[in-house]
């Protein structure tokens, strides 16, 4: 199978390339070992004639990274506009925050149908295709117009909503239609799956069964396949980070004092403003906890030209600016905040130089910051990840401490807990958790996902001949999760 992965974020490969987000850090090894072809945008515009996309082509290791300017008239409408004010929000059930004009929906129809054109490029007769993200929930179907038959699989790595907060995305309808191109769907978690499943069942009205759901498009079907990452190379990354300047720096400056971090792009879903309250109300409930424990946290500046980012921007500064002025001392800052990103071999050496990760999003499509963070520990002393039970990774990672994002004394209560928990705890918590990633790695997740999309192809050429009748639904099924692939 000739892969063509696409993803409108994509990276070059460098462990210094500072943190671009986990999709772009996830898919990477996998295009290194799989010898697929990664495209993407090269986060350059063109205008001009746009029924021939530029593509800058280079290796990357076994496989290829091909990085497309996008049309500039258009650009802004796609990223900006709908991908990211309009389905982000709706996808971390914001529904208040979307924000979409027409135009946008239109300019986010033209990037996809553009991407679809440029794809042509790179396919061969036993191609398959793995569309990745919000970004391009059309693309299946703009490659089906374009004549493509071959296999077309699709995953998500945020969330999927309840069908009320999907619904008031507009043209959700034409756009969940749309979807339904692809052969296979990809969901984070069962919930996901089943918010998905529930919609065409419920709004578009078409069967559904056994995860499977039947349109005009054909059968699609909706699995869950949780993302992983590579534990042992983390691992390594992580032994050998700890002689990198930044993190010698950073150990030498905490003088024995306990260190919790935090990693996140600057994204309201992440959750930073109740984090920063919680840690306010820690140092108050526990006096004894000032001086002896403080936190780092990196908010790496993410789509910096929308509104709700600004202003998100300038609340987080501003908090952590009155924390700091509350519990600070002369000679001890309780914040370190750094409003920049790192690339990954610091950040590994960061995650363990810290006892406490905390990861507390209020919606997270998985978070592999939290896988990150497990797998960056020192086996001997391995610190505590306190997780937020409404990312997809505390499905997995059960023995985390597991907190509410939402009430914020009870998150006090637990950094404080796991700021001193006995090492014989952390032990058991922590090989719990790496026996979970050691499970269910990156590589498997790639295995699973390119098998079931496989085994969509075989299907659909069986009953290719049922299927190209038109067919009256009177029946409806209860939808179910569909398979899990885990
Ligand atoms: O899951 C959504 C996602 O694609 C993540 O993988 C990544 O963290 C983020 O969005 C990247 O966002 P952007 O490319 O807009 O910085």
């Amino acid at each position: 199978m000739n892969l063509v992965v696409v993803s409108n974020r994509v990276s070059r490969g460098k462990p210094s390339e500072p943190m671009t987000g986990g999709l772009a850090a996830a898919l990477l090894p996998i295009v290194e070992k799989s010898g697929a072809i990664w495209v993407g945008s090269s986060g350059k515009v063109r205008d001009g004639n746009l029924k021939e996309p530029f593509a800058e082509i280079e290796a990357l290791g076994t496989g290829a990274l091909a990085m497309l300017d996008l049309p500039a008239a258009h650009y802004g409408g796609y990223y900006e506009g709908f991908a990211n004010s309009a389905l982000w929000p709706a996808l971390h059930s914001r529904a208040d925050l979307i924000r979409a004009t027409q135009e946008d929906y239109l300019s986010y129809r033209e990037v996809n149908a553009f991407m679809a054109r440029a794809l042509l490029r790179f396919r061969k007769t036993d191609s398959a295709f793995w569309v990745q993200d919000y970004h391009f929930l059309a693309l299946g179907a703009e490659l089906r117009d374009l004549g493509v038959t071959e296999p077309i699989g699709f995953f998500l790595h945020t969330p999927w909503p309840s069908r009320s907060v999907i619904s008031g995305v507009p043209h959700h309808r034409e756009l969940i239609e749309a979807m339904l191109a692809y052969d296979l769907i990809g969901f984070q978690t069962d919930e996901d799956c089943e918010n998905f499943l529930s919609y065409a069942q419920s709004d578009l009205g078409l069967v559904v069964h056994d995860g499977v759901v039947i349109s005009r498009h054909g059968r699609t079907r909706a699995a869950v396949f949780p993302i992983g990452i590579d534990p042992q190379q983390f691992a390594q990354l992580a032994a050998k980070a700890s002689t990198h300047p930044d993190v010698s720096r950073l150990r030498r400056s905490l003088n024995g004092e306990k260190l919790a971090i935090g990693v996140d792009r600057l994204d309201y879903s992440k959750g930073l403003i109740n984090r920063i309250k919680a840690f306010d109300r820690m140092w108050t409930l526990h006096p004894q906890l000032k001086r002896t424990a403080s936190l780092l946290q990196i908010a790496t500046p993410s789509r910096g030209a929308i509104e709700a980012y600004g202003n998100l921007q300038s609340e987080v500064a501003r908090l952590v600016s009155d924390v700091n002025g509350l519990h600070g001392e002369v000679d001890w800052t309780p914040i370190r905040y750094l409003n920049k990103g790192y690339g990954q071999a610091v950040l590994a050496g960061l995650y363990r130089t810290a006892q406490v990760g905390v990861v507390t999003p209020l919606q997270d499509g998985m978070n592999l910051v939290a896988k990150e963070y497990v797998a960056a520990q020192n086996p001997v002393d391995p610190g505590v990840l306190v997780l937020s039970k409404f990312a997809g990774a505390a499905n997995e990672l059960d023995t985390a401490l597991l907190v509410n994002p939402h009430d914020i004394d009870a998150m006090a209560r637990t950094i404080a807990v796991a700021l001193s928990m006995p090492l014989t705890e952390r032990r058991m918590r922590w090989e719990a958790m790496m026996a979970k990633l050691r499970s269910h790695t990156i590589q498997q997740w790639f295995a699973d996902f390119t098998e079931a999309l496989h085994e969509c192809q075989l299907d659909r050429e069986a009953l290719a001949p049922v299927i190209a009748e038109p067919v009256l639904w009177p029946l409806r099924s209860v939808p179910n999760g569909g398979a899990r692939y885990h």
